[in-house]
């Protein structure tokens, strides 16, 4: 069995103890301006998004998207992984710009490099309760993440910020707060889900390039569920991570919006609810009410 390792706080926000360790570098990166940075919460859709924008700046080039495994196209800055996998700074550098670079971290610990040099930030953020379903399910077959324990307990230490990568609600809210002066390009997993074809065009926009119609088409049918559930370069199974157990639960597990409602009772969500307005109060943030 693998070691679940323990959560250390920087800065308030609990990450894991590799990852704490090095924190100090990872604050001191400094990206190039044609950097691209994908900002989420765990399990809010950072691999769709990560599979669109390489797709685009591709020009829809499936063969292309499919030169090595998402985290290598891709780098996870913060990530420090047990041996042999290589840390997300540790690949960075041998990396050109313009690179596109996933981090779970809040606002306030992405390295200041970032806004420095106006790098552009594609912020993802999903409905609080099925993101805390999916990093559920996340948590029972990634070893390197805590036990999450039995559900109801888990609920509760979302709601008290005690997850990995800290709060959700103070992930949302200050990207949210952020997004105009840092010009963050701020998305939403359902709206993604609801209109796929209109969201792939709005990363378009916001990354200044042009597609034809068809290569649109060919992407937002590239970056379905089904297909990249099946696209062994963006479902994490040729990784080589022996620290995710899959025969728990697959990365690509259901890719839904409202599996919430197969998991938490009347009784929790009206309790998760009750906390959510207050803890979201004063921000107008358009998440669907899923009721
Ligand atoms: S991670 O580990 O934080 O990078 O995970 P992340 O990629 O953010 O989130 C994983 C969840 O996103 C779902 N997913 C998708 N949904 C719809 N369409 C596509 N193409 C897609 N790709 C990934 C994935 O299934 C996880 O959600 P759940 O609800 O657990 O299925």
């Amino acid at each position: 069995t693998m070691t679940r390792f323990p959560l250390i706080p920087v800065r308030g926000v609990p990450l894991m103890n590799l990852i704490a360790d090095n924190f100090d570098s990872v604050w001191d990166f400094c990206p190039d301006p044609s950097d691209l940075l994908i900002a989420t919460y765990p399990k809010a859709g950072t691999t769709w998004t990560q599979e669109i924008v390489d797709l685009l700046i591709h020009n829809g080039d499936a063969e292309a998207c499919k030169r090595a495994p998402t985290p290598i196209r891709s780098p996870f800055l913060e990530i420090v992984s047990p041996p042999p996998v290589p840390s997300g700074l540790d690949l960075l550098k041998t990396m050109d710009p313009p690179r596109v670079i996933k981090t779970h971290l809040p606002f306030q610990l992405v390295p200041p490099g970032f806004w420095e040099n106006k790098c552009k930030t594609i912020y993802v953020a999903r409905n609080a309760k099925d993101n805390l379903v999916s990093y559920y399910h996340f948590d029972l077959m990634n070893k390197t993440q805590p036990e999450p324990g039995p559900f109801d307990g888990y609920i509760t230490k979302f709601m008290r910020g005690e997850l990995s990568w800290g709060s959700w609600y103070d992930h949302v809210k200050d990207f949210w707060e952020e997004r105009e002066k840092r010009n963050i390009l701020y998305l939403f997993y359902e709206d993604m889900k609801e209109n796929p074809r209109r969201e792939v065009e709005r990363i378009m926009r916001y990354l200044d390039l042009s597609c034809s119609d068809e290569v649109i088409d060919r992407i937002v049918d590239l970056t379905s569920f089904k297909k990249m559930k099946d696209n062994p370069m963006a479902n994490y199974s040729c990784v080589p991570l022996p620290v995710f157990d899959t025969s728990i639960s697959p990365f690509m597990r259901k890719g839904e919006v409202g599996d919430w409602k197969n998991h938490f009772t009347p009784e929790q969500s009206k309790m998760f609810d009750e906390d959510y307005e207050k803890q979201m109060k004063g921000f107008n943030i358009p998440f669907r009410t899923l009721i």
